[in-house]
């Protein structure tokens, strides 16, 4: 099969199409054939280095599939051949999606929903994944309260607005100007122009100076440190960025919040849940941009880029599929 391979850390150019055995799979493991997969920015921070520890190389990496069972290894009682699917395979563990075949477990595999494209379907996993833990799950948002969701226009940011606003909540959002039709499209109530305006001045104009029940973070660092100056008294703060600097939680000690963080982990549940939502036309990703698996390279040099112009993901076609514009 067709793989890129990432031989040594570097800039987007590290990667090299080869020709690679066809993984088996083992007991309790569905061999699929991947027809789309999509780029996250941990595949670039994977790329730079930034885990050289965790990931030996030569490495295929990764981190969405969509594709078609097309072999199951013994005890496998969920799936057969031709089942359409969709994961995130395990992270730091194992091949990643950017090849023609993958073997994962199948307790990690979903039934794609139908009404999704492959393209669509492997621009949901990962982010869809991490949205629905931080606002389901730690965030436990409900109905009639008010969160603020940095970065609304990125991948986590576009599927994190749909399912705040399928939970019932009110959703305030960050973007530049031109992504602000995209986010108001998403479903965001209340638009904030970053580039114009200090976001905790517009969320404290916004609510009368109580602030929103729950700020979820898609930036980190100084963002971060921010977070209780938005945040009304007894919030939550979901962060999934890594911390860069020291913080200084005082005005978070006044505010009697709480810090969750959330390294996305993998499990059919979660897909499910977030395939009766698209069932449900509460969510659907947005593929902005849609590159073959041989520019990979490029995919990663846009995603890679402030303002580049994409709204929601940039989607990798594998298999020759629809909408494939390289
Ligand atoms: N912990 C986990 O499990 C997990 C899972 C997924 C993602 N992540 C992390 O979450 C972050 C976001 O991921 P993503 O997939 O959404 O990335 P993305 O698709 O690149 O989106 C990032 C968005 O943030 C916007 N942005 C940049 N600076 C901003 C600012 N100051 N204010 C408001 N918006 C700003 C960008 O737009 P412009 O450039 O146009 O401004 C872009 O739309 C990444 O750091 C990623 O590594 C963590």
């Amino acid at each position: 099969m067709k793989a890129q391979i990432l031989k040594s850390f570097g800039s987007p150019d590290s990667f090299e199409l080869c020709e690679v055995p066809k993984p088996v799979p083992h007991t309790g493991q569905v061999l699929v054939r991947v027809h789309a997969t999509s780029i996250n920015p941990l595949d670039y921070q994977v790329r730079r280095g930034d885990y050289a520890d965790l990931v030996p190389l030569p490495a295929i990496t990764g981190h969405d599939v969509s594709g078609v069972v097309e072999a199951i290894g013994p005890g496998v009682t969920n799936f057969a051949p031709g089942d359409e699917v969709w994961y995130t395979p395990q992270i730091f563990d194992g091949p990643g999606s950017y090849a023609e075949y993958h073997v994962a477990a199948e307790n990690i595999v979903a039934k794609k929903p139908l009404s999704l494209s492959h393209l669509e379907a492997a621009s949901l996993s990962l982010v869809g994944g991490t949205a629905w833990e931080a606002l389901t799950v730690r965030a436990a948002l409900r109905v009639g309260e008010s969160i603020l969701i940095h970065g609304g226009a990125g991948g986590v940011g576009h599927v994190a607005i749909q399912l705040a606003k399928a939970i019932g909540a009110k959703v305030f959002t960050t973007v530049r100007e031109a992504n602000a039709e995209f986010v108001k499209r998403m479903g965001a109530d209340v638009i904030i122009d970053y580039e114009k305006e200090d976001y905790v001045d517009a969320i404290m104009r916004e609510t009368a100076g109580r602030g929103v029940d729950v700020v979820f973070d898609t930036l980190g660092g100084n963002t971060l440190s921010r977070s209780p100056d938005a945040l009304a008294q007894m919030g939550r703060v979901v962060s999934i960025v890594d911390i860069s600097q020291p913080q200084n939680l005082v005005q978070a000690w006044g505010k009697n919040a709480s810090y969750h963080f959330v390294f996305t982990r993998q499990n059919r549940g979660k897909l499910d849940e977030l395939s009766s939502l698209v069932v449900q036309g509460q969510l659907r990703p947005h593929v902005g941009a849609v590159y073959a698996l041989a520019d990979i390279g490029l995919a990663h040099a846009r995603l890679e880029s402030r303002n580049n112009g994409v709204q929601g993901k940039i989607a990798i076609a594998v298999a020759p599929i629809e909408g494939a514009t390289p």
